[in-house]
């Protein structure tokens, strides 16, 4: 069944972050936003058709207004579908209960390493059914559509046992088939040294990449391949293991690097040619250089410094250095269970001192690179994906100035509305 074209005009600003579809975007050009003043948007077959001020797309499209549905978009801003490269949104229960041994004084690591944190959620996922993590990561999604998220990247890594691992990427590919939300796989054996495996990580180690590893590849479970590059958890040479032998599976290296102490995550990523690091908060001058050397994303989690009660990460001086920088939530129920973009927007302003152009730039092309999908999305260019998001604001800096709300009014999805006035319709 074919949908209706759809007309979006007189956006007060329609903003494209056009130019960055073979790349993306770093140093100023991060911060020079292609804006379109009383701008409008053809979108048919689930592309994006034409792209203009009003005037030019009514005299365009004049003889074909009829077929289409019309969105008036006065007083409000358009923009690309927002991406979150990285999240954990599968999985089960929740840690609030952590989050008040955190306000009384325990820290995340503390936690963890007396076998709460990640192994307090691998344990209930353990538990968990297919189809239980599946309806509550669709509430997850939902919600995430409703912030005007339209692709995300999901992780496994609450299993760190291959039937689990297994469940949570299959989970993820359904919920990719039965959600409006893209969801693209990342595998995370190696999150965390499970219980069993505390007294021979290495043990554990080659399992990943013996039985694992191998697993993943043959039933195409997922694109990219994550590791936990911290102390206490993975060394930089266990991680550095892991990622290249999901290279030789043809996987894709991320990393969480530098989260809690520096420990040479982003050299490691520079070096094995990761696609991105992440988190980064702690990272090290001559980790900030390499990844700007070799082009690795910096996705930064500006909420989950700000859950941890830690510093954030340095993002104005990576963009000043040269790092293309993404956003994300690091959506999951310990360091950051949040599902709000745009709130991570805000606090890349105010705690990173991105400049609202930035952070607008790292939730989508630069975000799109981050997964892989910049051809694909990330941008209101003719050719690309009708993932469309139009925010109750009069103009762009407003998203941030007012801050920790959501100001999402419409989304469109592969050319369909999902969200109108904020909510969900149209959707399974
Ligand atoms: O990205 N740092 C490691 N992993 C997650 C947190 C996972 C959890 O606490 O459940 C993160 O912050
Ligand atoms: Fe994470």
């Amino acid at each position: 069944m074919t949908s209706k074209p759809i007309f979006i005009q007189h956006a007060n600003q329609l903003i494209t972050v056009s130019g960055g579809t073979e790349r993306p975007l770093t140093k100023e050009k991060m911060n020079t936003l292609q804006i379109i003043e009383d701008g409008s948007i053809w979108l048919e077959d689930g592309l994006v058709k034409a792209v203009d001020e009003t005037k030019e797309l009514n005299r365009q499209f004049a003889s074909r207004m009829n077929e289409a549905i019309i969105l008036d978009a006065k007083g409000k801003i358009v923009l690309p579908g927002l991406i979150d490269p990285h999240t954990h949104i599968v999985y089960a229960g929740s840690r609030e209960n952590e989050f008040n041994m955190r306000l009384n004084g325990a820290t995340y690591m503390e936690i963890m390493n007396n076998g709460g944190g990640i192994h307090a959620t691998t344990t209930k996922t353990r538990a968990a059914s297919h189809n239980e993590l599946l309806e509550e990561s669709k509430k997850r999604l939902n919600s995430f559509l409703k912030h005007g998220v339209t692709t995300i990247e999901a992780k496994s890594g609450y299993g760190l046992d291959w039937e689990t691992e297994k469940k949570q990427l299959e989970v993820a590919k359904q919920l990719n088939e039965e959600h409006v939300i893209d969801v693209v796989r990342t595998f995370m054996g190696a999150h965390a040294v499970p219980a069993n495996y505390k007294e021979n990580p290495d043990e554990f180690v080659r399992i990943v990449i013996d039985e694992m590893l191998p697993e993943v590849a043959k039933y195409n479970l997922a694109e990219f391949n994550d590791v936990f590059c911290e102390r206490g958890v993975f060394t930089p040479e266990q991680s550095r293991r892991i990622l290249e032998a999901g290279k030789n599976y043809g996987l894709i290296p991320k990393i969480h690097a530098d989260e809690i102490e520096p420990y040479e995550g982003a050299e490691l990523a520079a070096e094995v040619g990761a696609i991105s690091a992440d988190h980064l908060l702690r990272v090290s001058d001559q980790g900030i250089k390499k990844m700007a050397d070799k082009g690795v994303i910096g996705v930064l989690l500006p909420g989950t410094a700000f859950f941890l009660m830690a510093d954030s990460a340095r993002g104005r001086k990576m963009i000043d250095e040269g790092v293309p920088v993404a956003l994300s939530t690091d959506c999951n129920p310990g360091s950051s269970p949040t599902t709000s973009l745009p709130f991570i927007m805000n606090l890349a302003c105010m705690k990173m001192g991105m400049t609202p152009a930035e952070a607008i730039v790292a939730c989508t092309i630069n975000a799109a690179h981050a997964i892989n999908r910049g051809k694909e999305i990330g941008s209101l260019e003719v050719g690309k994906k009708a993932d469309v998001v139009m925010m109750d604001v009069p103009n762009y800096m407003q998203l941030q100035y007012h801050y920790g709300m959501n100001h999402t009014d419409t989304v469109i999805k592969n050319g369909k509305i999902v969200i109108e006035g904020g909510q969900l319709c149209h959707i399974n």
